[in-house]
């Protein structure tokens, strides 16, 4: 059975909803999960270890791509969510969901034809190398570069016993904690430069792990977006410029105008708007060209996505390199 046909025989509604009519938090989009399933191609009959049981809707929908000749061990930090997700998929006989830290993986049903994560490690842990089949398939998150906002998706699989990259897709997940989490925090964990008060600023680039410049965060603070001339919005740049990674290269987000994406140096910034076409924020003409010549190189070389990415295994962390030597 296809991803798609699963979506639609699986009744999304019976997973994701909490007893008091809200969305469970730990609710993944099911664009995003069906992105991941994917990449891990599973086929019917395999054994699959989930990392992330979550609402357990991703792991009906394993159950159900696997078929009843196959099984998913789905595992998850949180006992209560465990606990629900069992209680909801107790019509799947070749499921279970058990409380543990997904980066010792579950070697008790070892070992595995794919392994896929809904969040993020901080490297890859050694027993999912240990616990997957040879040609095995693992797709999980990673944080690519050591800048907030850099997290993607990869597939990785098993070759001779050793990892290797294959596919990119955008999605970024909630890092793994040692306890259920509570504060659903997003990139700003990573961020280099935080501002206080209720709807703080954050910013991520290499030199602010060096320096810290009052004078810039008071002008990114008070900066205002500006009609840019480019027909994309940062999201769009995004790929090319991990796999790039570009001297400068900064993330961050301002209280009133959201994500933003470019160049920064201590005397100033050139950021696209993430999410809004046409728009950015420049403090000068220096920072404005160099933000165009990465642009112009990203439109010559013809607007490479994540497809053009490769992820390469560098020890137990993740990088990703544009296909082609780009
Ligand atoms: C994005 S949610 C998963 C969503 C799920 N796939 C769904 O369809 O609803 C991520 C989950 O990872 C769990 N998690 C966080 N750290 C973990 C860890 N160290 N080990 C296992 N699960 C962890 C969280 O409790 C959360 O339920």
């Amino acid at each position: 059975m296809d991803i798609k046909q699963v979506i639609n025989q699986v009744n999304r509604d019976d997973y994701v909803w909490k007893e008091d009519g809200d969305l469970l938090p730990q609710t993944t989009a099911t664009e995003a999960i069906e992105n991941g399933l994917r990449m891990l191609q599973v086929q019917k009959g395999q054994r699959v270890l989930e990392i992330g049981t979550g609402s357990g809707y991703s792991t009906a929908l394993l159950a159900n791509l696997v078929g009843t000749s196959g099984q998913v061990v789905s595992v998850d930090i949180d006992p209560e969510l465990t606990k629900r997700a069992n209680g909801r998929l107790s019509n799947y006989p070749h499921v279970t969901c058990v409380t543990r830290d997904g980066r010792t993986g579950y070697e008790l049903n070892a070992p595995y034809d794919r392994i896929i994560a809904w969040t993020t490690p901080e490297y890859i842990p050694n027993s999912w190398k240990d616990q997957l089949k040879e040609d095995g398939i693992i797709v999980a998150p990673f944080r690519v570069l050591p800048i907030a906002g850099c997290m993607v998706t990869v597939q990785l699989k098993n070759v001779d016993g050793k990892l290797q990259g294959g596919l990119v897709s955008q999605e970024g997940y909630i890092m793994m904690t040692s306890e259920p989490v509570v504060n659903f925090f997003g990139h700003e964990i990573h961020a280099d430069v935080t501002g206080t008060g209720d709807h703080p600023f954050w910013a991520s680039s290499e030199w602010m792990k060096q320096l810290h410049s009052e004078n810039w965060n008071k002008k990114f603070v008070q900066a205002s977006p500006e009609s840019s001339s480019f027909e994309e919005s940062g999201m769009d740049i995004r790929p090319y410029l991990l796999g790039k990674y570009p001297d400068g290269f900064t993330f961050a987000f301002h209280p009133d105008h959201g994500y933003l994406i470019g160049y920064s140096s201590p005397e100033g910034f050139a950021l696209l708007s993430y999410h809004y076409e046409n728009k950015w924020m420049v403090s000068d003409k220096k920072h404005e060209d160099v933000l165009s010549s990465w642009w112009n190189d990203w439109v010559s070389n013809g607007k490479p996505s994540y497809d053009q990415l490769k992820p390469i295994v560098v020890g137990d962390r993740i990088t990703v390199t544009l296909r082609g030597g780009e």
